[in-house]
C-alpha cells in the first residue's frame, strides 16, 4: 500500500480500539502496541500494528520516527464554551476574596457578564478571539471539540455564535461539533419571567436556530447525513433552569431531531441525571453531587458522564465529581475542559487528565480513555475519531514521553511533540497559528510549524 505518512518505532502506540464507549475495567485498556506503527492514507488510518509488520506492507511519501515516544489518537474535547468575548478576570479575583460563583451570577454577573460582551462583539471579533483558543487546543493535542452557543441568549446572538462555530469549523484544523445552549441562563431582560424565556427557547429559538444551523450553515437537506451532529444542552441548576423547564426544553429538542446533553448536579442535585437517563441524553456533564441511584440510571441508559475537573479546580473548590463511583456503577466516563471564561479558561486536555488522576482518582489509563474514545462517543463521533483503527480519521498525537503514564504524571508543560490532523478540517496557513508554538503540526501530511 502506498501511504502519505508512516509513523513508526513508537515506544508505545495506544490504539484505544473499542466497539463502543468503554466502561468499568475496560476503561483501563489502551490497546498498547510496543514498537508500534500507523500508516495514513487520504486522511484516514490505513494500517496499524507493530512496526516490523507494517513496514513491509507500505511505501510512504513521508516517514516519522517516533522512537522513544508515545503515539495515540488526538484528544476529543466533548464540552467547551469555546466562543465568547472578553474575560472575567475581575470575578476570579472576587471569588478569591470570598464571593461564590452563584452569588456573582445572582447579582447579574457570571454568565450574563459574558453575554453582554458577546452580544456587543461582531461576528469577526468572536471568530478571532475563539481562533486563538483553538490554536492553543490544537497545539496541546485536541483534534476534535464540541463548541456551545449560550452567550447570546436571544435569537440573533445565538445565531451569531452558531455562525462563528461554523466559520471556525471550516477555517481551522480542529473539527467542531456545535451545541445549542440557549438555555444557559435566563437573560436579565427576562428576570422574573423565566417561564416566558423558556417559551421563547422552545417555540422560537430552537426551531429557528435548528433550521438555520442545519439547512443554511451546514447545508443539510432532508436525509443528507454528512452534516455534523447538532446538540441541545441545558444548564439544569438551582437558580438557573428547573428540572421541569429542562425537561420541556430537551423534549422539544428531541422532537426537532437534536442530540441531547445536560449540565446537571454542578452545585445542587435537582434530578438532572435521572432526567438525562429518562430522555436518552447522550452526555451529562458535571455530576458533582449525583446520588448513587441516579448513577445506576445513567449506567442503565448508557449515558456518558462528562466530567470537568478543570471547572472544580478553576473555582478553587475541594470536592470533585465521584469518578470512582461512576466507573464502579458502570457509567462510561469522559473528560472535557469546559473551556469558558467563568470557571475554567483552560485549553489543555493534558492538564484535565492530570487533575482527573489526582482529584478523582482516575488512573492514567482511564484518563486517556476518557479523553479520547469515550469523549468521541460523547459527541456521537465514536465511529470516526477517538481511536487509531483502520478507516478512522488520521488524528494522531506524538507525545515526547516514553510511557503513557507520563501523561498526567507530568503537568504544566506541553508534552505534545507533533499533532497530525489528517482527517478533516482544512489546512490553515502557518501564519494564522500563534507564534511561539513549539509543536510540530502536520495537517493532511503538510507540515505547518
Ligand atoms: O459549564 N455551568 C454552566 N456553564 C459553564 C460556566 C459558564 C460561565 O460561567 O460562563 C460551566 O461551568
Ligand atoms: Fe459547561
Amino acid at each position: 500500500m502506498h501511504v502519505d505518512l508512516f509513523i513508526h518505532s513508537a515506544a508505545q502506540l495506544l490504539t484505544l480500539a473499542s466497539d463502543g464507549p468503554k466502561r468499568g475495567v475496560a476503561m483501563e485498556e489502551l490497546g498498547i502496541i510496543e514498537h508500534g506503527a500507523v500508516a495514513v492514507k487520504d486522511g484516514l488510518i490505513g494500517l496499524v500494528g507493530p512496526t516490523s509488520e507494517v513496514r513491509g506492507q507500505v511505501t510512504a511519501a513521508e516517514e516519522i520516527d517516533a522512537a522513544g515516544k508515545v503515539v495515540m489518537p488526538g484528544f476529543v474535547d466533548p464540552h467547551t464554551h469555546l466562543v465568547f468575548a472578553s474575560d472575567r478576570a475581575d470575578e476570579f479575583e472576587q471569588r478569591i476574596k470570598g464571593a461564590t460563583y452563584m452569588e456573582i451570577m445572582a447579582a447579574g454577573g457570571g454568565i450574563m457578564n459574558t453575554v453582554r460582551a458577546t452580544r456587543a462583539a461582531s461576528l469577526d471579533e468572536l471568530v478571532a478571539q475563539a481562533r486563538e483558543r483553538l490554536d492553543e487546543m490544537l497545539a496541546h493535542g485536541t483534534t476534535t471539540a464540541e463548541a456551545k452557543t449560550g452567550y447570546g441568549l436571544d435569537i440573533e446572538n445565538e445565531l451569531k455564535m452558531l455562525e462563528a462555530i461554523w466559520i471556525l469549523d471550516k477555517a481551522h484544523p480542529i473539527d467542531l461539533i456545535p451545541t445549542l445552549l440557549g438555555a444557559h441562563a435566563v437573560p436579565t431582560e427576562y428576570q422574573g419571567r423565566a417561564e416566558e424565556y423558556v417559551d421563547l427557547v422552545i417555540d422560537e429559538m430552537l426551531p429557528l436556530v435548528v433550521q438555520r444551523g442545519l439547512e443554511e450553515l451546514w447545508g443539510r437537506k432532508e436525509e443528507a447525513p454528512a452534516a455534523p451532529p447538532l446538540f441541545c444542552d441545558v444548564f439544569c441548576e438551582e437558580g438557573v433552569f428547573t428540572l421541569e423547564e429542562s425537561r420541556r426544553i430537551l423534549t422539544k429538542a428531541k422532537e426537532l431531531g437534536l442530540g441531547l446533553k445536560i449540565h446537571a448536579d454542578e452545585f445542587s442535585s435537582l434530578g438532572g441525571a435521572a432526567l438525562a437517563a429518562e430522555l436518552g441524553t447522550i452526555a451529562v456533564a458535571h455530576l458533582l453531587c449525583t446520588p448513587p441511584e441516579e448513577m445506576a440510571l445513567l449506567a442503565e441508559a448508557g449515558t456518558i458522564a462528562v466530567l470537568l475537573p478543570g471547572g472544580t479546580f478553576g473555582l478553587g473548590q475541594r470536592a470533585y465529581a465521584d469518578a470512582r463511583g461512576l466507573i464502579a456503577a458502570g457509567v462510561p466516563v469522559a473528560l472535557g475542559t469546559d473551556l469558558n471564561p467563568g470557571t475554567c479558561w483552560c485549553e489543555s486536555m493534558q492538564l484535565i487528565a492530570a487533575l482527573a488522576c489526582r482529584f478523582m482518582e482516575m488512573t492514567p489509563a482511564e484518563a486517556i480513555v476518557a479523553a479520547t474514545i469515550n469523549a468521541a462517543h460523547a459527541v456521537r463521533l465514536g465511529d470516526q475519531v477517538g481511536s487509531l483503527e483502520v478507516g478512522k480519521k488520521a488524528d494522531i498525537l506524538i507525545l515526547d514521553i516514553p510511557d503513557y503514564r507520563h501523561l498526567s504524571y507530568r503537568f504544566g508543560v506541553n508534552l505534545v511533540d507533533k499533532v497530525i490532523k489528517g482527517g478533516g478540517g482544512s489546512a490553515v496557513p502557518s501564519a494564522t497559528l500563534r507564534t511561539g508554538l513549539t509543536t510540530g503540526l502536520v495537517v493532511g501530511g503538510l507540515h505547518l510549524a
